[in-house]
């Protein structure tokens, strides 16, 4: 049997560009004379990236898929720079590239190995009845999708995943879980592919009976400088705050009284109208975190003179 001795194998460089993003593939020679530089991709049949010799770019056999979107840093190549700018970076662009640069001196071919990342950014999660949802969007390659709680379940989790991979290649992601049941136990989904991952937690308290028309709301999110904290009153948005700007919608100016830097609330004002479920979503460049409340009116006061 045949037997590679791959260590003395040279591995091609590789560089991990994101989806939508610009990326460069690095590429050097010996700057000597005018050289020819040609980048193509490396599939059946290899595909023309980018051309340059004469002292200019010669793109009129330019493959269609990289039309508009290169370029090399022309005021560097004649130091020996061949490093090609790669716009507006697609999935389709995955794959092996060579740079070959030749010049008086002699030629080389370096091959460069190109993976594109679509990265895990937003990730939603939600109750319907005693079902968990935890979804996202636009994610390459197929991510992993991981649930949790705290305190930790002793029941098998009842979990339901879908991966679906669109058009464009990109994955969709979606779990539900249905119970162990019960306020003030957290839920946490997180949601993993090799460039990053990011997590949502869900965490639904104690129904809070108000006697009085003050109430303090606890939020306990994250608490980093940078995060951002949106209170939703049965789906729609009363506030916003992300570090000291803060921005409150118009109908809730009089029952918000102040929220805290972690983003607790302070409501006033309270009628029978804002009776209903409270959520706090805090969330980081990491982490979601939701936590839901209900808000119920008690007690036998009247408040038809007040
Ligand atoms: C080529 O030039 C670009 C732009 O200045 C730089 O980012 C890149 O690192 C250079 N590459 C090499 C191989 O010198
Ligand atoms: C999700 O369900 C699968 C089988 O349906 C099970 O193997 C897995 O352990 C569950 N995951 C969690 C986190 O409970
Ligand atoms: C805020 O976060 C830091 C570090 O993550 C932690 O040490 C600190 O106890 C937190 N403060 C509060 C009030 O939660
Ligand atoms: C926060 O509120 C402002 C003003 O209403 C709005 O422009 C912005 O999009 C909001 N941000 C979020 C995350 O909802
Ligand atoms: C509030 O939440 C509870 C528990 O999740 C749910 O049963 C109820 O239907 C919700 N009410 C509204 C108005 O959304």
């Amino acid at each position: 049997p045949w037997i590679c001795s791959c260590a003395a194998l040279p591995t091609d460089a590789e560089v991990s560009c994101v989806v939508k993003q610009s990326c460069i593939l690095p590429c050097s020679f010996q700057s000597l004379g005018e050289p020819i530089l040609h980048w193509t991709q490396l599939k059946s049949p290899e595909l023309r990236v980018h051309s340059f010799y004469s002292n200019q770019d010669q793109l009129g056999h330019q493959d269609q898929n990289f039309r508009g979107r290169t370029s090399l840093f022309l005021d560097q190549v004649s130091r020996g720079n061949a490093s090609l700018l790669l716009r507006d970076v697609q999935l389709q662009d995955e794959g092996r590239y060579n740079c070959y640069t030749s010049t008086t001196e002699g030629y080389k071919g370096l091959i460069i190995r190109l993976n594109v990342d679509a990265p895990v950014s937003d990730i939603r999660i939600h109750q319907d009845g005693n079902r968990i949802t935890c979804s996202s969007e636009g994610i390459y390659p197929q991510p992993e999708l991981t649930w949790s709680t705290e305190p930790p379940s002793n029941m098998a989790l009842q979990n339901r995943t879908t991966v679906h991979q669109t058009e464009e290649k990109l994955y969709d992601i979606s779990s539900s879980l249905t119970g162990p049941d019960g306020p003030d136990l957290t839920y946490s989904c997180s949601i993993r592919t090799r460039r990053n991952q990011r997590r949502a937690t869900f965490r639904e308290l104690s129904p809070v009976t108000v006697t009085t028309d003050e109430t303090l709301l606890p939020c306990s999110g994250l608490n980093g400088s940078e995060t951002t904290v949106v209170w939703r009153f049965n789906h729609q948005t009363v506030l916003n705050q992300t570090g000291r700007s803060r921005s409150v919608s118009e109908r809730w100016r009089k029952h918000v009284k102040d929220v805290s830097e972690r983003g607790d609330l302070s409501l006033q004002g309270l009628d029978p109208d804002l009776e209903g479920n409270y959520s706090c979503e805090s969330s980081d460049e990491d982490e979601t975190m939701v936590t839901q409340i209900t808000v119920k009116r008690g007690g036998e006061e009247t408040r038809e003179n007040s």
